[in-house]
């Protein structure tokens, strides 16, 4: 099959377009024939070389959207032809025309939309869900804070959050205010040109999918006992509690119940995926210095087959 592996870390140009054997799936094992593959910034991250002790060479990309091909021995959830989409296990590959996954990170895709928009969903709508919900418990009726708004997972964030009837306050730069609105967003923040703790506080959530000095500024607009999730801070030791706060670090897990929970959204005209860019795999490597500038609407997909 062709796909897209890496045989040492660095810049997009260790990014090849290759032949190598097709995935045989083992026992309780689902191969499935992949029609598009989302990009995610953990792409790029694995590809620099950013996670520690991951082998070589190594197929890149986590999330998949296609059909079921060959079913392992003993696994009755799915059957050959089912439409599905999924986040992989790193190194299983997404950028490649086969991968192999368990039924348990899978489910079927949302049956209103294409391949290319499913597989826009799996990272960065888990790291949403996951956040708002599994963590921070937002309710109906809450406030919640999104930095990078306009972002992969923050596109996913603002639907979910309106979906379940919170308050949705977003950051993003002045380009983007429309759009936010058209999405859901209540007020647009300009990181650029204003300070978000200048016009908000006493808030429910805050999810923070940017660091650093955005990360740092957030404790101060939560209310008492207000949560902070971030996708990719480290939350310092004691500082919960001294202010008074809760707070939790991310780390998204493939869960194919929740995927299957967001696909009945969509299917319920709820919530859309944003994809801002398709590219063939091929170009892998346009795709990822796309990504990396920091700067994407909603997410880069690769159409992997022409059916799509
Ligand atoms: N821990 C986990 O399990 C997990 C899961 C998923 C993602 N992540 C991480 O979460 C981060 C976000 O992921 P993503 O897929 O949403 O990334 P993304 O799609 O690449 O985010 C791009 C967006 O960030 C916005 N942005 C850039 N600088 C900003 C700033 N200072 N303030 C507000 N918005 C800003 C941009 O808006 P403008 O163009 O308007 O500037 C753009 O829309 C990444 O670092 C990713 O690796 C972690």
């Amino acid at each position: 099959m062709k796909a897209i592996r890496i045989h040492e870390f660095g810049g997009p140009e260790v990014l090849k377009y290759e032949d190598i054997p097709d995935p045989q799936p083992g026992p309780g094992e689902i191969r499935i024939k992949i029609i598009a593959a989302g990009v995610n910034p953990m792409d790029w991250k694995i590809r620099r070389g950013y996670i520690s002790s991951l082998p070589l060479p190594m197929i890149m990309g986590l999330d998949v959207a296609g059909t079921v091909d060959i079913v392992g021995k003993g696994e009755v959830s799915f059957k050959p032809g089912d439409e599905v989409f999924a986040k992989v296990g790193i190194g299983k590959g997404g950028y490649a025309e086969y991968t192999v996954a368990r039924a348990a990170e899978m489910a079927r895709k949302p049956e209103s939309i294409g391949f290319v928009e499913s597989a826009a969903i799996p990272t960065a709508g888990l790291a949403a869900w996951q956040s708002l919900f599994d963590l921070a418990g937002l309710e109906k009726g809450q406030s919640v804070l999104i930095h990078g708004a306009a972002g992969g997972v923050g596109t996913f964030a603002v639907q979910f959050a309106k979906w379940k009837g919170a308050y949705v306050i977003g950051t993003a730069s002045e380009k983007n205010a429309e759009f936010l609105k058209s999405i859901g967003v209540d007020e647009v923040i300009d990181y650029k040109n204003q300070r978000f703790e200048d016009l908000v506080g006493n808030l429910d959530v805050v999810l923070d999918t940017i660091g650093g000095d955005t990360f740092e500024r957030s404790w101060g607009v939560l209310k008492p006992g207000g949560f902070l999730v971030t996708t990719v801070a480290s939350i310092p030791e004691g500082e919960p509690e001294k202010r008074g706060v809760r707070a939790k670090s991310l780390m998204t897990q493939s869960d194919g119940k929740e995927l299957a929970q967001i696909a009945s959204i969509i299917d319920e005209r709820k919530i859309k995926p944003i994809v801002a860019t398709v590219l063939p795999m091929a170009d892998a490597q346009k795709a990822h210095e796309m990504s990396e500038a920091l700067h994407t609407r909603g997410k880069i997909v690769l159409r992997v087959r022409e059916d799509s």
